[in-house]
C-alpha cells in the first residue's frame, strides 16, 4: 500500500472515529482529553449586544480560546429568552464540547442543559448563576453581593455620609434618595440589591437617608430586562409623583451603567444638572465607555469596575479543565445555591471607581485608553 493511500485511509478511520463518538453532536461525551484542541468546539452563549460589557465579554472569551486553538461559536441573543434557547438547542446538535452560558432568564433554560447533561457536555454558567437545574457544573463570575456593597457604600460616599476608609462622613443628611434595581429574572440583580440595601438600612433606619417614593421593595425597584427607557420612564414618573412637591433627590442608587444613563437622562430633562440644581450622585456598573466619560465630567459619581479580561481567562481556564477531565478550582462552594444545589464557582474581586480613580484603574491597566474615555467610545 502507497504512503499516500495509508494516510488516507487513516485519516479517513480518524474522521469516521470521531464522528462515531461525536455522533450528532455527541460533544464533552467524547474522550476530549486527549484531542487536539482545533477539534473541539466551545457553545459561548452570550445575552445581549446592546450593553458594550456583553460585547466585551464574547470578544474575551473568544480571543483566549482561539489562541489556544480552539473552535468557538459565539451567539447573542438580542435579550430574547427563546432565541437563547435556540441558540443552545443548536450548540449543542452541533456537536458543542463545553458550553459557556450567560443567560437572559436564569431559569429558562432547564430543558437545554437537560440535553446537555444527555450528551455529557459540561455546563458554565458565565457571570449569571443558571438556576433551577442540577446540570450547572461550574460558575464564574465576580463577588456579586460586593458589587452591591461597593455600590451602595459609593452612594454614602458621594452624600458625603461616609468617607472611602468607611468611617463616619462629614454630612448627617437628611438626603432624599431612590433605590433601583436590575432584572428580577437574573439571579445577580438579587445579590447586588441585598448587598446595596443591606449598606444603606442603617442610615435609612436612622434617618438620614429617606427614599421619598417609599418604594424600597425589590420587586418595586427591578427594570426588566436592565432595560436603559424603562429605568428613565421609572425615573420620570418617580419626579412627578414624588418631587413635584420642590423637593429634590440628591441620590439614585443605581446597579448598571445602563440603567444609570436613563436615570441621568431623566433627571437632566427635568432641570437638573445646574449649578443651583446639581445633578444627584448617581452610582452604576460595569465601567461601560459611555458612564466613564459621564464620571469623567462628573455627571455620573461613580461605576463598578468588573475586568471582564478576568472573568473570560477564568471561563477558559474551567472549560479546559473540563475537557481534560478534570474539576476546575473553585474558590466559593457556599454561595450560590440554584434552587437544586451549590454551583461550585470561582469569584473574582471588583473595584470602585469614582472620577479620581479613571486613570489609575481603567487606564493603566490598558482596558480604556484616555482618548476612549474622552471621547465617551471605545474602539
Ligand atoms: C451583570 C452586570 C450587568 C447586568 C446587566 C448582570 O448580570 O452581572 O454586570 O450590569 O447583568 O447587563
Amino acid at each position: 500500500m502507497s504512503r499516500r493511500l495509508l494516510a488516507a485511509l487513516s485519516s479517513a478511520v480518524l474522521a469516521f472515529g470521531l464522528a462515531a463518538c461525536s455522533g450528532e453532536g455527541a460533544g464533552g461525551g467524547t474522550d476530549t482529553a486527549g484531542q487536539d484542541p482545533k477539534d473541539l468546539t466551545i457553545g459561548v452563549s452570550m445575552p445581549t449586544q446592546t450593553s458594550e460589557r456583553w460585547i466585551a465579554d464574547g470578544n474575551s472569551v473568544k480571543q483566549k480560546l482561539e489562541a489556544k486553538g480552539y473552535k468557538v461559536a459565539l451567539q447573542y441573543a438580542g435579550d430574547d429568552i427563546p432565541t437563547q434557547s435556540q441558540q443552545v438547542d443548536q450548540m449543542i446538535t452541533q456537536g458543542a464540547d463545553v458550553l459557556i452560558i450567560a443567560a437572559i432568564d436564569g431559569t429558562a433554560l432547564t430543558s437545554q442543559l437537560q440535553a446537555a447533561a444527555d450528551k455529557k457536555i459540561p455546563v458554565i454558567a458565565y457571570d449569571r448563576l443558571i438556576r433551577g437545574s442540577k446540570n450547572v457544573d461550574f460558575y464564574v463570575s465576580f463577588d456579586n453581593f460586593k458589587v452591591g456593597v461597593a455600590q451602595a457604600s459609593a452612594l454614602l460616599v458621594a452624600l458625603g455620609l461616609q468617607n472611602k476608609d468607611g468611617s463616619k462622613g462629614a454630612k448627617t443628611g437628611p438626603f432624599n434618595v431612590e433605590l433601583f434595581a436590575g432584572s428580577l429574572d437574573d439571579n445577580n440583580a438579587h445579590f447586588f440589591f441585598n448587598g446595596a440595601m443591606q449598606t444603606l438600612k442603617p442610615f435609612i433606619d436612622n434617618g438620614s437617608l429617606v427614599v421619598k417614593s417609599k418604594q424600597t421593595a425589590i420587586e418595586q425597584v427591578a427594570i426588566l430586562r436592565w432595560q436603559q427607557e424603562t429605568a428613565q420612564k421609572r425615573m420620570e414618573d418617580l419626579l412627578t409623583s414624588t418631587y413635584n412637591d420642590g423637593s429634590k433627590v440628591s441620590g439614585v442608587l443605581s446597579p448598571y451603567d445602563g440603567l444609570s444613563r436613563g436615570i441621568i437622562t431623566a433627571l437632566q430633562n427635568a432641570g437638573y444638572g445646574t449649578a443651583a440644581n446639581p445633578i444627584p450622585m448617581v452610582t452604576g456598573q460595569d465601567a461601560e465607555i459611555a458612564s466613564v466619560k459621564l464620571i469623567n465630567d462628573g455627571v455620573q459619581s461613580s461605576t463598578i469596575f468588573k475586568d471582564t479580561r478576568l472573568l473570560a481567562e477564568q471561563a477558559v481556564i474551567a472549560a479546559e479543565a473540563f475537557l481534560q477531565k478534570k474539576q476546575p478550582q473553585a474558590n466559593d462552594t457556599k454561595t450560590y445555591e440554584n434552587g437544586v444545589k451549590v454551583v461550585p464557582s470561582y469569584l473574582l474581586p471588583v473595584q470602585t471607581v469614582y472620577k479620581d480613580d479613571i486613570k489609575a484603574v481603567l487606564i493603566d491597566s490598558g482596558y480604556y485608553t484616555a482618548a476612549e474615555v474622552a471621547a465617551g467610545q471605545a474602539k
